[in-house]
């Protein structure tokens, strides 16, 4: 009898392996960190070897820390860090670089030469992402214009390219399986939304060898085996999803309209419309969910600006003494903070926009700070529901929330009250590493239903909105301004 479901939840600052049973339940969870490579300001890189390594080492300690053997376990869900580029040798297994991170702005300046060429609205139309350096194409394409050697091996069918998930299920079947799903495929700017395919045109445009590509398979069936040298056994993988996707299926917003909203490194709002790729026209994104499609903001700086408070401003040792920091002080104090650490991604989308923080005077403390940090997360996200209701013309009915940053009460009444907005804050918020483990579990009978499913999502508190309408719209008019001032900050 199969007692688990494996999820593997590879995050761009660290690895994470949880055993779900049956009832939704985490039985086991074990999370590593890894090293986050910094070579110049803008860019950003990870030691794939590292990825694995850490990823293979969790999912070992969360199994045998509650004696759980290969054969307990049902099926293996993968939900990764999208976007991330790695690129690798097919004979030796070796990656020929380090990945480059989603949050790596290397790539500007091809996408302004892009832009220039004209190409904004063909990329726009076959993969609903808008040109920027956040995705993968552009990514890989400096891999190979870079790498000693590396066309050349590309030219003759010697590498491979993968999303995290790629590299993870590649590793995991023992080199076995080259292979990507929809939603992490449809991250690249080599996708095809409509098709469900690798666009010939696109990877001309971006001169990307066919050959070096992951063939796509479901983000819910058979998709591969771990090795039996991994974990004593074989375990099926039955699942991968990126890990927006992946959070948005676990919150379970299957039904057009429902948003949810992940306080991860950075925050991604995602809203189900349907089986319709909604062209947004205010630079959201269309993204593939499982095969449902969904608008997408994604913020690039959220739980990350805490942690710059913690590590790099040292106001705080650990990243939950955030909120009572904040909450000394009645309110911000007139400081706005723009954690545009990495440019501004959605609806702004400036690839040179830098952090800001404005308003400071003789009396700014560092409570102020950690207060004008923490409003800074819910602005963005602000900024993100007025793009969806400028396109669908729809309000928004209440946000469902998961992700570290969102046991911050602080935060989550803020959001409410920002928003104008209910805030459902649910009782598991491991929903990334849930929604992998549904989708693998569905795919071999451990779960019969999405309606069996429904049950297991349970509200844990409600957040309602408080806050008078003066008071909201004079902070967003602040905040609007300060996000002007960051703006071209590096061009
Ligand atoms: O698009 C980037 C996103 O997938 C990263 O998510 O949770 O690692 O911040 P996270």
């Amino acid at each position: 009898m199969k007692k688990y479901i494996l999820a593997l939840d590879q995050g761009t600052t660290s690895s994470r392996a949880i055993l779900f049973d049956k009832s939704g339940t985490i039985c086991s969870s074990k999370q590593l960190e890894f090293t986050q490579i910094f070579p110049e300001p803008g860019l950003v890189e990870h030691d794939p070897m590292e990825i694995w390594l850490t990823q293979l080492t969790t999912a070992k300690l969360a199994m045998s820390s509650i004696g759980a053997q290969a054969t307990d376990i049902a099926a293996i869900g993968i939900t990764n860090q999208r976007e991330t580029t790695v690129v690798w040798n097919k004979n030796t297994g070796i990656p020929i670089y380090n990945a480059i991170v989603w949050q790596d702005r290397r790539t500007s300046d091809m996408i302004d030469e892009l832009k220039s060429k004209g190409y904004a609205d063909i990329f726009k139309k076959k993969t609903g992402l808008v040109l920027d350096a956040y995705f993968s194409g552009t990514k890989l394409k400096w891999i190979l214009d870079n790498v000693t050697n590396a066309r050349k091996l590309a030219e003759n069918g010697e590498l491979a390219f993968g999303t995290v998930d790629a590299w993870i299920t590649w590793n995991l079947s023992n080199r076995r399986c080259h292979v990507t799903d929809e939603s992490n495929a449809s991250r690249t700017l080599l996708f095809n939304i409509h098709t469900g395919k690798w666009d010939e045109e696109l990877l001309k445009i971006l001169d990307i060898p066919a050959n070096i590509l992951p063939e796509i398979v479901p983000s819910s069936g058979e998709i591969g085996e771990a090795s039996s040298g991994l974990f004593g056994d074989r375990i099926p993988i039955t699942g991968i999803a990126g890990d927006q996707q992946a959070a948005t299926f676990g919150n379970m917003c299957i039904k057009p309209g429902m948003v949810k909203n992940t306080y991860g490194t950075g925050c991604f709002l995602l809203k189900n419309t349907g089986e319709n790729a909604l062209e947004s026209k205010n630079n959201l994104l269309t993204t593939n969910g499982k095969r449902n499609y969904c608008l997408e903001g994604s913020v690039f700086i959220g739980g990350a600006v805490v942690q710059w408070i913690r590590d790099g401003m040292k106001f705080i040792e650990e990243s939950s003494e955030i909120e009572t920091l904040a909450t000394s002080v009645p309110d911000n104090g007139g400081v706005y903070m723009v954690p545009a650490f990495s440019g501004l991604g959605a609806p702004h989308w400036d690839q040179y926009a830098r952090g800001l923080a404005i308003g400071i005077t003789r009396g700014t403390t560092q409570a102020h700070m950690a207060r004008a940090a923490l409003e800074s997360i819910a602005f963005q996200v602000s900024d993100v529901v007025n793009a969806m209701r400028s396109d669908s013309g729809i309000n928004l009915s209440a946000l469902r929330v998961d992700g570290g940053a969102c046991k911050n009460n602080f935060l989550m009444q803020f959001q409410a009250d920002i928003l104008n907005t209910i805030v459902e804050r649910p009782t598991c918020l491991e929903l990334t590493a849930l929604g992998a483990a549904y989708l693998a579990g569905l795919a071999v009978g451990f779960w019969n239903s999405i309606e069996e499913l429904e049950q297991v999502w349970q509200v844990e508190r409600i957040f309602e909105p408080k806050m008078a309408d003066s008071e909201r719209q004079e902070l967003l008019s602040n905040w609007q301004e300060a996000v002007k001032r960051a703006q071209g900050w590096v061009k």
